[in-house]
């Protein structure tokens, strides 16, 4: 027979040697094992669950965070990996159910994990980006690194990742805070079930890449690109010249200028615009590009440093934020 499991047959096969007659005098005679056997069984089990609902989303969450782990290709120590995915407000809604039940089952929310997580990433995307992007001044590439690592980015990235459907919290959907929250966190978890260059590895992949296909120039708002080109070569002992090379339509509505920079009469760079300054002003962001590195031409910015770069102590130019 096919059905000798479970408790369907057990007690199928009982009510059927049962005469229909006697069943109703015997009744207590087989109800009392059957009791007796479902209660060794829901024992072994790990006893009577309160809230089957929860106890299935358990169920479920194990093999989600086992798929996710593989997903990923990365080694998670399970309750780690659990408890990044465990945001504060769905431990406090537990409390608050468990002080009801009067029973103590220890949740221990994301927090932590989420702070060294983001520590982690902070410190390696900023010593990663000068390391590939080495001649941009450390200002530009802080300000990249708080674009790569703000709420809106790390939440985007949290959701590709899968993790929406996974995180424990008082209400769905989730907002990009605890999205972003538990990214970092599971960072967090990697780092202590993996070490620093897996996770290292993981946030390159993750977080670093983000960068393909965009201009890091417009991560950096310069104000006055002229005073900071100028102030550059200034230290450089060179000094640099603007002379007008052209204009069409000079006042009319379309006028346009440009205007190009000479360092030992070689032209460097050049800018169009409205009004002779405004070209002025392309033209020395144009020649900034050349001084950073970072020109539209430039060599596409390196996403496969293995391990963990040296913090770069001879960024060539450390322009001051005033
Ligand atoms: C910085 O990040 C935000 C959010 O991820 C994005 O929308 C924005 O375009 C980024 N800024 C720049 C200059 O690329």
């Amino acid at each position: 027979m096919a059905l000798t499991r479970g408790i369907v047959p057990f007690c199928f096969k009982v009510i059927k040697v049962v005469p229909i007659t006697l069943q109703t005098h015997n009744i207590h005679r087989w109800v009392a094992p059957t009791l007796m056997e479902l209660k060794r069984r829901e024992k072994k089990l790990g006893g009577k669950k309160t809230n089957p609902r929860n106890t299935f989303a358990e169920w479920n969450l194990e093999a989600e965070l086992y798929a996710f782990g593989k997903r990923l290709n990365e080694e998670f120590n399970y309750d780690t990996l659990l408890q990044a995915f465990t945001d504060r407000s769905y431990v406090v809604q537990e409390e608050m159910k468990q002080k009801e039940m009067a029973i103590d089952i220890n949740l221990k929310d994301n927090k932590e994990l989420a702070e060294q997580g983001e520590q982690f990433i902070k410190e390696y995307v900023q010593v990663y980006l000068e390391t590939v992007l080495p001649k941009f001044p450390v200002d530009g590439v802080t300000s990249i690194t708080k674009n790569l690592t703000n709420e809106e980015t790390l939440s985007h990235i949290s959701l590709h990742l899968g993790t929406k459907d996974i995180i424990l919290a008082a209400e769905y959907p989730v907002d990009n805070y605890i999205l972003a929250n538990t990214f970092k966190a599971i960072v967090g978890a990697l780092l202590q079930s993996s070490g620093k260059e897996r996770t290292a590895h993981f946030v390159r992949d993750f977080v670093i890449t983000q960068l393909q296909g965009q201009d890091v120039n417009e991560y950096w708002p310069i104000d006055d690109p002229w005073s900071m080109l100028t102030e550059i070569l200034r230290k450089d002992g060179v000094t640099i010249e603007p002379r007008l090379i052209g204009d069409v339509g000079k006042n009319t509505l379309l006028a346009c200028y440009r205007v190009g920079l000479y360092i030992n009469k070689k032209m460097i760079s050049s800018g169009f615009g409205e009004t002779a300054a405004t070209a002025k002003e392309m033209a020395a962001r144009e020649a900034l590009k050349k001084v950073f590195g970072t020109e539209d031409h430039m060599k596409p910015i390196n996403f496969q440093l293995e391990g963990i770069p040296k913090p770069n102590e001879n960024n060539i130019y450390q322009i001051s934020a005033s």
